[in-house]
């Protein structure tokens, strides 16, 4: 692979869930502008090394660090690797999302202590023990869905979840703009990863979004990755607390 555009040499970026799915592309996306990737995940070892070999074949700066950013105790041990893999860090970006699909009447409180608990209070976590590494010009960037503002049948403990994340990224995007910090969310479409195979009636909801995407196309991993990029570069400094939706125009009709 032959890419001259190398924009973030010498940048470190961390992407929670960054081995599988959305998380994956964008951390090759980096990785491909030269920064230096850490790729966290919690459990799939073989999507993780399955990474490290593609970077390394392709000449890519990468690396992958397991544990489950809900666990305290396997936390504390990602953060110290982290630390020993990078002294500073430009760009954080949380792709790493998990819960449950049920309708509101047979979620337990478990259920959503559960789904908040990766999809929001472990960002939380992740950028209280990162954040003295970031400095002015550095990029945090969450991902969203359209679940946070709208309803989508079984979609509840997620949904509510996006939702709680996206208030909590325009507190941290007022409170980090004086230090230099931008934090964005983007809001993709439906992208076919794994965790739609979790979604009841996949094929329904792949069907009905196709249709209803002026485009006529899904929206992938690589769109995804493009407006993350686009989010770290310097000239984007001036972008504070917005989430930039990237679906094909579906939102416009709905
Ligand atoms: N796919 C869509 O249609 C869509 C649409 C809108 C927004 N989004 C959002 O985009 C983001 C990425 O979604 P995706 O579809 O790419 O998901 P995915 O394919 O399921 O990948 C999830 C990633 O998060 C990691 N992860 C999950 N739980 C974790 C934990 N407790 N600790 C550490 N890492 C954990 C996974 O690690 P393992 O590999 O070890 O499990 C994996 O790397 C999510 O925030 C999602 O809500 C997705």
């Amino acid at each position: 692979m032959i890419n001259q555009n190398l924009t973030f040499k010498n940048k470190v970026a961390v992407v929670a869930g960054g081995t599988r799915g959305i998380g994956r592309a964008i951390s090759l996306h980096l990785a491909q502008r030269g920064a230096k990737v850490i790729a966290l995940y919690a459990r799939n070892r073989e999507a993780a090394d399955e990474l490290e070999k593609e970077a390394l074949s392709n000449n890519l700066n990468l690396t992958t660090i397991r544990g489950d950013l809900t666990h305290p105790e396997k936390s504390k041990e990602v953060y110290q690797q982290i630390n020993d893999h990078a002294s500073q860090i430009d760009f954080l970006i949380h792709s790493a999302a998990s819960g449950v699909h049920r309708p509101a009447t047979e979620l337990t409180e478990k259920h959503l202590a559960w789904t908040f608990s990766i999809n929001v209070f472990a960002i939380h976590s992740l950028i209280l023990n990162l954040k003295p590494k970031m400095c002015r010009g550095s990029r945090i960037v969450g991902i969203t869905s359209s679940g946070g503002t709208r309803v989508i049948p079984y979609y509840t403990a997620v949904g509510a979840s996006k939702g709680a994340l996206e208030s909590l990224f325009r507190h941290y995007a007022y409170e980090f703009a004086p230090e230099g910090i931008s934090v964005n969310m983007v809001c993709p479409g439906l992208v076919l990863t794994d965790a739609v195979d979790a979604f009841p009636e996949k094929e329904t909801r792949i069907q009905k979004s196709t249709e209803a995407t002026p485009t006529g196309s899904l929206t992938t991993p690589e769109d995804v990755a493009h407006v993350v990029e686009f989010l770290c570069q310097p000239y984007s400094q001036q972008i504070i607390g917005q989430t930039i939706i990237i679906d094909g125009g579906k939102t416009l009709l709905s």
